[in-house]
Formats: structure tokens, sequence, C-alpha cells
């Protein structure tokens, strides 16, 4: 998709934000005259509407040049934020996308509000097309004749063009990343196996200049990776440790840990999951294809922070020599794990991804994981599950999250709860300490090994994938905490 500022350069479909009751005016007021006043008057007689994410077709006559005109109510100019001005643009992009129109020219100065910069407008429109547009990579034969896309997107501008141009390219890399995820976490996990994320991670290294570094089975055994290797025994396809560096600053100091859960596959293990429950579970690999969304905005966008990613990957299956319940483990950081679930493989693999980011400089974490169905139970499919050790971190994360408009909401892990993790005959801890808050004992489990290194956790459990489509994309994987994350690392603020 290639987004531009152009001064008429498409006049066959256009693009225009309607507010509701206010007069037209700038490139819309331009429009009207242009159309000798049909606009007021299709306004006054209702056959378009500025009621928000109203979508009406008008085609004015052969001699104006335009063939046709999509309008989009944009509601009350009051409480019309960056918000719904992306959920307006997606409602636009979907429609232009399902009538399979190539090119459009968006008169951007029509979406501009009081409380929305012209920057931002430009970053709205770029983001939300590309979210909208989105479609699942299957894999049928397709018979039809092939589908046209969205391909130019004009935005027709009286502000200054270098800044509209910076907000069009912030948010097509977000919305790029957040697809990129989306295609990882849909992809079949006879695809995806732990070798190909690593080579997925490879190349985002190689066009973005990261350091990067895979971890294999024979390494993690020298380390004592304890964790992901007792959940890979199942499995034939061999682990992977994931890391990759991004130095932005000249030393590395005050560096941000990204840590993703990658279960390619996770069957449960000899804890089996129920047949219905374990379809889905390619998806399982979420956290880690979000850290690398986040990795490929760092990439594009080279804000001035450290980053440290850590992707702990493997399948959780079941053989002859497959972790049992009861095994009792030795993770990385050398405390031990009394296996009392195998499905709760997250928090092992976890683990290790955990101290291996610490060992490697990071002085904040952030973890996220498909890590539980507790999480579901407790927020549902549209919040995001967050834990903490540390307010001031987790203030941070929060301030980027509602930029991003992804709505997170924080579980508490009182000292009780780690009692319950700690509490094991046979290790320092247990990896299942039973099914009351066991969306808090993942957290409060993966908190044993941050320590005293400030951490914020992640369950995306609910929120990684959605059995709804929306203005904003189709059922499956939604990348959910790409935008987040990046935002979070553009504006954290380490040791002052
Ligand atoms: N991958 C699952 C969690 C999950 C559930 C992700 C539903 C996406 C949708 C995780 O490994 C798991 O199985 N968790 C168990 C933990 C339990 C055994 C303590 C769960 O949530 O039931
Ligand atoms: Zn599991
Ligand atoms: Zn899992």
């Amino acid at each position: 998709m290639f987004f531009s500022t152009n001064e008429w350069q498409h006049k066959d479909t256009v693009a225009i934000g309607l507010f509701q009751k206010s007069q037209l005016s700038g490139k819309a007021k331009e429009m009207d005259e242009l159309l000798e006043g049909r606009i007021t008057e299709l306004l006054k007689e209702g056959d378009i509407s500025s009621k928000r994410n109203q979508l009406s077709k008008f085609f004015p006559s052969p001699e104006t040049g335009i063939k046709r005109i999509y309008f989009v109510g944009l509601g009350k100019e009051s409480d019309y934020t960056f918000e719904e001005a992306k959920e307006v643009f997606a409602h636009l992009f979907k429609k232009l996308h399902q009538d399979k129109k190539q090119a459009v020219s968006v008169l951007l100065d029509t979406f501009i509000g009081k409380d929305l910069p012209a920057q931002d407008a430009a970053h709205a429109l770029s983001e939300s097309c590309l979210l909208a547009t989105y479609e699942l990579q299957d894999f049928k034969h397709k018979t039809n004749e092939p589908d046209r896309f969205i391909e130019f997107v004009y935005a027709t501008t009286d502000h200054d063009t270098a800044e509209i141009q910076a907000g069009l390219k912030v948010g097509e890399v977000y919305g790029q990343s957040v697809n990129s995820a989306r295609t990882l976490v849909n992809m079949p996990p006879n695809m995806l196996t732990s070798s190909d994320l690593a080579s997925y991670a490879a190349e985002l290294a190689y066009k973005y200049e990261f350091e990067i570094e895979i971890l294999d089975k024979e390494q993690m055994e020298e380390l004592g990776m304890g964790g992901i290797l007792a959940v890979n025994r199942g499995s034939t396809e061999p682990p992977k440790l994931i890391v990759l560096k991004y130095q932005g600053k000249e030393e590395w100091t005050d560096v941000i840990g990204l840590v993703g859960k990658g279960i390619t596959y996770d069957t449960g293990g000899y804890s089996l999951k129920p047949r219905a429950s374990m379809v889905g579970m390619k998806t399982d690999m979420g956290g880690s294809a979000s850290v690398l969304g986040a990795m490929e905005i760092i990439g594009e966008l080279r804000p001035e922070q450290n980053v440290i990613a850590v992707i702990a990957s493997t399948d959780n299956m079941i053989s002859a020599d497959a972790m049992k319940p009861d095994d009792v483990i030795v993770s990385l950081s050398g405390k031990t794990i009394e296996v009392l679930n195998t499905d709760a493989e997250g928090r092992l693999v976890l683990a290790d991804g955990v101290t291996y980011a610490k060992q490697h400089g990071a002085s904040v974490l952030v973890d996220v994981a498909t890590l539980t169905g507790g999480v579901i139970v407790a927020l549902g499919n549209e919040t995001t599950g967050v834990m903490t050790n540390n307010d001031e971190l987790y203030a941070q994360f929060k301030e980027a999250s509602e930029e991003c408009g992804e709505m997170i909401w924080q579980l508490p892990i009182t000292e009780k709860d780690k009692k319950r993790v700690r509490n094991s005959k046979m290790a320092d801890l247990n990896n299942s300490p039973g099914r009351d808050g066991h969306a808090i004992m993942a957290g409060a489990f993966i908190g044993e090994f941050a320590e005293d290194t400030p951490w914020v956790h992640l369950d995306i459990a609910g929120t990684a994938t959605t059995e709804n489509s929306s203005c904003f994309g189709p059922t499956g994987a939604t990348g959910v905490m790409v935008r987040s994350l990046a935002t979070f690392v553009e504006r954290f603020e380490g040791k002052k």
C-alpha cells in the first residue's frame, strides 16, 4: 500500500468526513462549490449522514471529473478524538475495500478536529487503512478472479505536508506491524514451528540491523534452561530461544526486556486438553508475535531506547519422553519447580526467558503471553489482564496502552498469592496451585523470576484472537499489544 500527500492526483474516488451540525469548511467547502451546493443540499435533505461511522455514496455529474464520493459521518466534533478517528477511517476503508476500489483521494483536512491535530489524523488514516483491509492468508484454491486491494491513498491537505507525511508513516508502520503479528498468529502450527519463528526473527534482524542470537537445544542444555527444555521434551521439533537486541542509546543501560511466550502448539501435554479446547492452540505463540510486531515498529522508527527481546519457543506435545505431572525441574535461575500440570507450560518457558533477559542487562521487564483461560473468565475478550511488581512502571504502560486504544486491567498479586506458588513439598515453586484465581497464580509464578526487577506481565489469552470481525479486521488474530508495547518503548523513562 502506498500513502502520500498529493494534490488531486486521483479524482475517481474521493472521501470526505462530515462533522455533525457544522458548516462545511476548507476542502469540503471547495468540493461543495465545485458541485454547485449539492453537498449542502443532500445533507439538508438527509440523503447523506454526518452521524459517526455512517457511510453514504454520491455520484457527481461527469463534468466534475469525480466519479464517486464516499462521505463518512464524524459525529460531534466535541467528542471526536484519535480513537474515534481511527474507527471512522476503519469503516471508510473497509467499505472501499469491499467495493474493490484501488485508489482514493482522502480530503484529510475534513477529518481534522479541534481535539485531533493534523498529524494524528494522518496517523489514524494509514493505521486504520491497513488494519481494516487486513485479510487472512488462507490456503484455499481460489477460483474467483483475483482480489483488488486499495493500493494508493492520497491525503489531500492544505496543512504542512512534512507533518502529514510523518503521521502517515507512523500509522503505516503501526498498522503494518500489527498485521505482521496477526499473520504469524494465524499461521497453521505445522507451517510455523519454533525454527520458522526463529527464521522470521532472523529476517527482521537482517532488515533492521538488530543483533540476533538463537539458542538451540544444546546451548540451552549447557546453560541449564530446565523450563523450556522440560516443555520441549515431548516434541520432535527443536526448541529455540530467540534473542533480538536493539541499541538506540550510546550505552547499554536502561534496557527494556520484552519477553514473549512462543508455544507454537499447546496440546496440554500429559495434562491433555479436552479435544474442543485444543483447537485454536496454534495461537499460543501470540505473545511472541506481539513482541516481534513491536520490534518491527522499533526497527522502523528507531527510538532512542535499548531493547532486548527474548522469545522462548517450542511446542507442548506428548511422547514417551515428555514431561509428566510430578516431575521436578531446575530452571535457568536455579529455582526448582514441581510440575503439577503440564498444561501450565507457558510459565515454565517464560521463567527461563525472563531470567535470560535479566542476565543480559534488562533493567525493566514486560512479558506477554496467552497464559491462562482464567484471564478470559475474569476479563473477557476485550481487555488484557496485567500484573506488576512496580506501580510506576505499570503507570507508564497504562499510559501507552491508552494512547493506542488497547484496553488493559490490573489484577492484584497478594502475599498470600505468592505463598500459593511457593507451596510445594518437592521444590521451590509449583506450576499450578489450583483453579482459584489462576490468572493471578500464573502472574505470581513469573514474578518469582522477575524478582526485584520492575516488571509488567500481560496475559493476552482473551485478547490475542477474536471471534467477532469488526471494522478493524476479521476474526482470528488481533495483533493485540503490538502498538502498546512499541509506544511504551518509545515513551519509556528510565532512571532519572
Ligand atoms: N495456552 C493456555 C492458555 C489459553 C487458554 C490460551 C485459552 C488461549 C486460550 C495455557 O497454556 C493453559 O493451558 N493454561 C491453563 C493453566 C492451568 C493448567 C493452570 C488454563 O488456563 O487452563
Ligand atoms: Zn497450556
Ligand atoms: Zn499455553
